[in-house]
């Protein structure tokens, strides 16, 4: 028997839990990252694509006032609380709210506070976005029930505002100082389509694959420990970065390594600390791939663009140090086989996945030979997927 898609898992669950239907299901996806990694919080320009692989929230209206109720059966969790006590991360029995629970009243807490109508609700959640492999499993998370609120509270925000608004969530509730980027991708993906978002001024375009080319995401199956430390981390390093170079450069209208060129980077790198001048080489390189990249894309140069893809893995290994084993493992066996134009690890790091660019006609031999040459390298067995470009969030029609 096929198994349920996790909409349809998240509908049953909801008939079960509550015995009664769901009002509606919210969809939001996970995404992937081409180019443009760890620079959105550096003010520069990213280039994810929502992916065919989302977070469900089968909603439908509170038992009790101010009440919300959820339960997760993939993780085999339920949680229930009130809105009353979101800013205590208490749930309705005093005690402290588990930690995935966090995002979706993150959200609430983040609604509230921008002075949009939150209510209780009941919900149950089902995703099929891995958890921790660098697709954002939590901005879908949070962009699905910013989404069932929306609907619920009868408000209507532009799609850029709401993945602002849980971003703030993942910040300020979650304690995770994430850029803008993977909530912008899940609200404001769009079908066939990457999506290249300048993180300064949030100006935005949507740029059509080139045809006869997909995108495969290969998933190492490590999953990132302890990513959430590092990250902090980075981002101070990079903040770190920013007071040198505008102190070296005498040059206070620079606020963020975006500013800064290679050029004048190279001739003060020595201003800084070894290590927080390789975290701020990488950004400074990486936002101009970035910035080169969609010309290369609107001429059909691909395999040109796939070598900056390349450029950016070795980048993240040798310069940021957010790669390891497996994931430098995976990228230099895509690398090596016909028709990859380039493979990297794409998200924050620390595990998770590799995104690759293959030539379409190439991709039936690819994912096989990519698999047995990563199982050959470290032992473990990869799950590889041919991806679509997907729309951002959005209600499931209700036949759905
Ligand atoms: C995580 C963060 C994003 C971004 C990437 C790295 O996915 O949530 O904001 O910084 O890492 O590019």
């Amino acid at each position: 028997m096929p198994s349920a898609s996790p909409a349809q898992r998240a509908t049953a669950a909801f008939q079960a839990a509550f015995h009664t239907d769901p009002a509606f299901t919210a969809r939001a996806p996970g995404r992937v990252n081409l180019l443009g990694e760890h620079v959105d919080y550096n003010a520069g320009w990213v280039l994810p694509a929502a992916i065919d692989r989302a977070a469900y929230v089968a909603a439908g209206p509170a038992a009790e006032d101010g009440l919300v109720e959820i339960v997760a059966p993939d993780l085999g969790a339920q949680v229930s609380f009130r809105l009353a006590d979101l800013h205590n991360k208490l749930d309705s029995l005093g005690a402290e709210l588990p930690r995935w629970a966090w995002y979706p009243a993150g959200v609430a807490w983040a609604l509230a506070e921008q002075g949009l109508a939150v209510t209780g609700l009941r919900a149950v959640l089902a995703s099929d976005v891995p958890v921790g492999a660098g697709l954002s499993s939590s901005a879908a998370v949070e962009v699905a029930f910013a989404t069932a609120w929306q609907h619920l509270g009868g408000w209507r925000l532009p799609a850029l505002e709401m993945a602002r608004l849980c971003q703030r969530a993942e910040n300020q509730y979650v304690g995770v100082n994430s850029g803008l980027m993977d909530q912008f991708a899940s609200a404001c993906g769009q079908a066939g389509r990457l999506l290249r978002l300048d993180c300064r001024t949030l100006a935005w375009q949507a740029v059509p694959l080139p045809p006869g080319v997909s995108i495969v995401v290969a998933d190492t199956t490590l999953r990132r420990e302890l990513g959430q430390s590092a990250y902090n981390q980075r981002r101070a390093e990079c903040e770190e970065a920013v007071r040198g170079l505008r102190a070296a450069l005498h040059d206070e209208s620079i606020q963020a390594l975006r500013d800064v060129s290679p050029a004048d980077f190279n001739a003060h790198a020595a201003a800084l600390e070894p290590v927080v001048a390789r975290r701020a080489r990488h950004v400074v390189e990486e936002c101009a791939r970035t910035e080169a990249a969609v010309g290369l894309l609107q001429a059909g140069r691909v395999a040109d663009f796939g070598a900056l893809m390349n450029a950016c893995h070795a980048s993240l290994r040798d310069l940021y140090e957010v790669s390891g084993p497996e994931l430098d493992a995976m990228a230099s066996a895509a690398q090596a086989l016909p028709g990859c134009y380039g493979a990297r690890l794409t998200g924050a790091g620390f595990g998770g996945c590799t995104v690759n660019l293959v030539a379409s006609e190439a991709v039936a031999a690819f994912v096989p030979a990519l698999a047995a040459a990563y199982h050959g390298a470290t032992g473990l067995t990869a799950e590889i997927y041919v991806c679509q470009a997907a729309a951002g969030a959005g209600l499931l029609p209700p036949t759905e």
